[in-house]
């Protein structure tokens, strides 16, 4: 049986109001898909007796965060769209460490990392390409919603599936272990990343000035209004010089003016109006 009218209601307004995640009418089958399996974990004889125990809770509390946990769409892979990595390697990071260069310090975060791909896609392409970084403060920060991500991420750990999605083979090879049937991120990638649980639509922690941010494919599930809180919330923490990486289907256009959309080969990514001379 399907799940009914009032549970999915309950349900996609939980989804709202503790991650910001729109499940419009029509995601029922996602909202079964992804919350039954939970549900049977947890010992629940239906999915409908998991949500009435929801329901019945007067707070929010550990299951409801397991539920959200659950209702996350994760979906990532290695050097995802290929041409933002291709042009921070050519143009964008070569200009960023000239700025920086006094400083020597470079930050950056990865928000809604999901499983890792993307903040070890961006350690794997320094250690690669930008070996005049030894000596460096380079922080690459990484954050989710989901628990379970981001201990699949700790981990470092991934099938051959997921190596085969975006790793160019050298990559593979320089960088990653065969332990028995995955492939194991080596250390001096590992360490260049810090994990850290993080929702976007609660307070946020403080963060470094930022030279480059990427929050990809996280605010498609967002409404208007959330995009543009945190649109503004990037604002403060991002320096004059840095970029703003989004997914291929998303841009501030409408959103927030503050942003300019800079065209770097096939990729568009996205900087504030102020003239960036001379302020690291
Ligand atoms: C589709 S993945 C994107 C992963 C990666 N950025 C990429 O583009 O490949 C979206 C991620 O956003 C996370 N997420 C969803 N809502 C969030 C929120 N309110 N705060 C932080 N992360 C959130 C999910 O847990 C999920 O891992």
């Amino acid at each position: 049986m399907g799940i009914s009218k009032t549970d999915f209601d309950y349900v996609s307004d939980l989804a709202l109001t503790e991650a910001a995640i729109v499940l419009e009418a029509g995601k029922e089958y996602l909202v079964e898909t992804r919350l039954t399996p939970l549900a049977q974990r947890e010992g629940f004889a239906s999915l409908g007796a998991f949500i009435q125990k929801l329901r019945a809770e007067v707070k929010v509390n550990g299951l409801h965060h397991k539920a959200i946990d659950a209702l996350t769409t994760n979906e990532t892979l290695f050097f995802r769209d290929y041409h933002p990595f291709e042009e921070l390697r050519r143009s964008i990071l070569p200009a960023i460490l000239e700025q920086r260069a006094g400083a020597r310090r470079l930050a950056i975060w990865s928000a809604a990392c999901s499983t890792g791909q993307e903040p070890y896609s961006l350690a794997m392409l320094l250690l690669d390409s930008f070996p005049q970084l030894a000596g460096w403060d380079v922080s690459i920060l990484a954050t989710d919603l989901s628990p379970t991500v981001l201990n699949l991420a700790r981990q470092g750990q991934y099938s051959q599936f997921e190596v085969n999605r975006g790793l160019p083979a050298r990559f593979l090879v320089n960088y990653f272990t065969k332990v028995e049937d995955k492939w194991r991120i080596n250390d001096n990638v590992k360490k260049m990343v810090e994990f850290r649980p993080m929702n976007l639509i609660q307070s946020w922690p403080v963060l470094p000035p930022l030279d480059l941010v990427f929050i990809r494919n996280v605010m498609i599930y967002f409404d208007v209004e959330t995009k543009k809180a945190i649109l503004k919330k990037i604002r403060n923490c991002l320096l004059p010089h840095g970029y703003l990486f989004l997914g291929a289907a998303e841009t501030t256009t409408s959103l927030d003016p503050a942003y300019k959309p800079v065209s770097f080969g096939k990729a568009v990514v996205y900087r504030t109006t102020e003239d960036p001379k001379g302020k690291t």
